[in-house]
C-alpha cells in the first residue's frame, strides 16, 4: 500500500516537472521567434506588418521533424525528408511580402514541403491552394495544417508545373522550389493584376516578382537565392518547354593537349554536314558542363558564381529541330526556347541568316550547323566582387571560349570566337536577358 502511494505520487511530481518544462519551452520558442522576426526578418528590410505579425504567431518549430526543432528559429534552411528543405524565415518573410496580401486573395503555392509557407498564407489571404509533387510531404502537410486547424488550405499531391486549373486564377502565386524556366501554365493562371514570386534557374537562381498587367508580364528580378529544383517529369504539350538528354560526354580523347593548342585556329568554313548530337554535347560539356561533385564546371569562375548561361543555335544536328537551345549543366540537357524559323522584319525566317545579319554580315554564322552563344549575367559576380566583378565576367568569357576552341579542334570540328556583333540586334533577336558576349559558330573542317 505504501509503495503504490510513492509511487503515484512520483508519477504527479513527474507530471507536474513536464508540464512546467513544456511551458519553459513554450515561453523559450515565443522569444526565439520574436528574435527570429527582429533580427532575421525585419531588419534586413521586410516591413509589412501584417507579414512580421504572422510569422511571430506561426510556430515554426511544428514545421519541421522533431530532431531540428531546437533549430527551427535559425537564420538557415532545414532537413524536412525526402531531401527537402524548409525555406530560411527571411526569404518566407520576403517571399510573402512580395506578394502583398491584404485578405482577399487566392493564393497558389507550388511545393508545400512541411506547409509553413501554407500556413502563413493562410492567415494573410482568403483562400490557400498547396501543390507537393512528393506524396509523404503532401500527406503529413494535409496532417498537420488540419491539426492546427487551418481551413482554408487546400492540399493537393501533384505536378506543381502544370498549376491547379480547377481553381484558377490566382491573385497570388508563389513557388518555393526553382524551375529552370517559369512555367507557362502559372503564367497564364496568374489573374489581372496578380503577382507571382518564383525561384528561377538551375544551380544560380533568381528569385523574380512577376506581375500581369494588361495580359502581359512585368518581370523583376528580386534577389539571388537557392532552392530546392522543382520536380516535373512530364513537360507535357508545350514542344518549346521540352528537356532533351544529351548523351554522356567523354572524358578520354585521341589527341593531347599540346596538339590541340598547336593545331588549333579561328576557322570560318565549315562543311556542308550536319553535326551528331554527341558532338554537340560534348562541346557544352566543355564550355559549360559540371566537372565536379559540388557544381564545379570545366572552366575556373571568379569565387564559383558561374555567370556565363550558355545557349545553342541549331541550324542542322541530327535529332534537334532547328532552333534555340538552352544548356542546363546540372542535367547535361538542353532546353528549347524558340522555334528555329521565325519571320523577322521582312527578312524570311531563317534563324542562322538573322543572326548572321546582326553580326555585322558574317557568313560564316549562317553557314554553320550551331553557333554557342555565350552570355553573361554580370550581377551574379558583381553581386559578390562589386565593379571589379566585370573584369572577372570578361576574363570568364575567355576560359569558355577558348575550352570550345580547344574540344572543336579535338573532334575535327571548326569554330572561331565572334565578338563583333550589334549587342542589342542580338539581344533582341534572342530574345535574351542576359548580355552575349561571344558567338561561336561550330562546323566540321
Ligand atoms: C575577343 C575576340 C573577338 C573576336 N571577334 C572576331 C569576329 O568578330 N570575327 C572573326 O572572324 N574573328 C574574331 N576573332 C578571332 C580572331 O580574329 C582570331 O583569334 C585572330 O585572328 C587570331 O587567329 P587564330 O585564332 O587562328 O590564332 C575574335 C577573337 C577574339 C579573342
Amino acid at each position: 500500500m505504501k509503495k503504490e502511494i510513492v509511487i503515484l505520487i512520483a508519477l504527479i511530481l513527474l507530471g507536474c516537472q513536464s508540464l512546467s518544462s513544456e511551458k519553459e519551452q513554450k515561453v523559450s520558442f515565443i522569444q526565439l521567434r520574436e528574435k527570429m522576426v527582429t533580427e532575421q526578418i525585419e531588419a534586413r528590410g521586410v516591413k509589412d506588418k501584417r507579414v512580421l505579425a504572422v510569422m511571430r504567431r506561426v510556430e515554426r518549430h511544428r514545421f519541421v521533424p522533431q530532431e531540428y526543432q531546437r533549430l527551427a528559429y535559425r537564420d538557415s534552411p532545414l532537413p524536412i525528408g525526402e531531401d527537402q528543405t524548409i525555406s530560411q524565415p527571411y526569404i518566407v518573410g520576403l517571399m510573402t511580402e512580395l506578394l502583398r496580401l491584404s485578405g482577399d486573395e487566392m493564393v497558389l503555392e507550388i511545393g508545400t514541403g512541411s506547409g509553413y509557407q501554407a500556413a502563413i498564407l493562410a492567415e494573410l489571404a482568403k483562400e490557400v491552394y498547396t501543390i507537393e509533387i512528393l506524396e509523404p510531404l503532401a500527406k503529413s502537410a494535409k496532417i498537420r495544417l488540419k491539426d492546427l486547424g487551418y481551413k482554408n488550405i487546400k492540399v493537393k499531391c501533384g505536378d506543381g508545373y502544370l498549376g491547379w486549373e480547377e481553381f484558377a486564377p490566382f491573385d497570388g502565386i508563389i513557388v518555393t522550389c526553382a524551375p529552370p524556366y517559369i512555367p507557362k501554365p502559372l503564367i497564364e493562371q496568374l489573374a489581372e493584376g496578380g503577382r507571382m514570386v518564383i525561384p528561377v534557374g538551375e544551380y544560380y537562381q533568381e528569385l523574380k516578382l512577376l506581375t500581369k498587367r494588361k495580359g502581359k508580364i512585368q518581370e523583376q528580378s528580386i534577389i539571388p537565392v537557392r532552392f530546392v529544383p522543382m520536380i516535373h517529369n512530364e513537360r507535357r504539350g508545350n514542344p518549346v518547354n521540352k528537356e532533351i538528354k544529351l548523351p554522356s560526354p567523354k572524358v578520354k580523347g585521341t589527341i593531347s593537349v599540346e596538339e590541340t593548342i598547336s593545331k588549333r585556329r579561328s576557322r570560318r568554313e565549315y562543311k556542308d554536314e550536319p553535326l551528331s548530337l554527341k558532338e554537340v554535347g560534348q562541346l557544352l560539356w566543355a564550355a559549360s558542363g559540371i566537372t565536379a561533385k559540388w557544381g564545379g564546371r570545366a572552366a575556373p569562375s571568379a569565387g564559383a558564381t558561374y555567370p556565363i548561361e550558355t545557349y545553342l543555335l541549331v541550324g542542322r544536328v541530327e535529332k534537334l529541330d532547328s532552333g534555340l537551345y538552352h544548356y542546363l549543366p546540372s542535367s547535361h540537357s538542353l532546353i528549347k526556347v524558340m522555334e528555329g524559323s521565325r519571320p523577322v522584319d521582312g527578312m524570311g525566317g531563317d534563324l542562322r541568316r538573322q543572326l548572321a545579319s546582326a553580326a555585322l554580315g558574317q557568313g560564316m554564322i549562317r553557314e554553320a550547323p550551331i553557333t554557342i552563344v555565350l552570355a553573361a549575367v554580370f550581377q551574379r559576380t558583381t553581386g559578390r566582387y562589386g565593379k571589379r566583378g566585370i573584369r572577372y565576367v570578361n576574363m570568364e568569357i575567355g576560359h569558355i571560349g577558348e575550352n570550345i576552341y580547344l574540344q572543336a579542334e579535338a573532334m575535327d570540328l571548326a569554330t572561331v570566337a565572334v565578338g563583333a556583333f550589334n549587342d542589342a540586334a542580338v539581344k533582341k533577336l534572342l530574345r535574351l536577358k542576359e548580355e552575349v558576349l561571344y558567338l561561336m559558330p561550330v562546323g566540321r573542317q
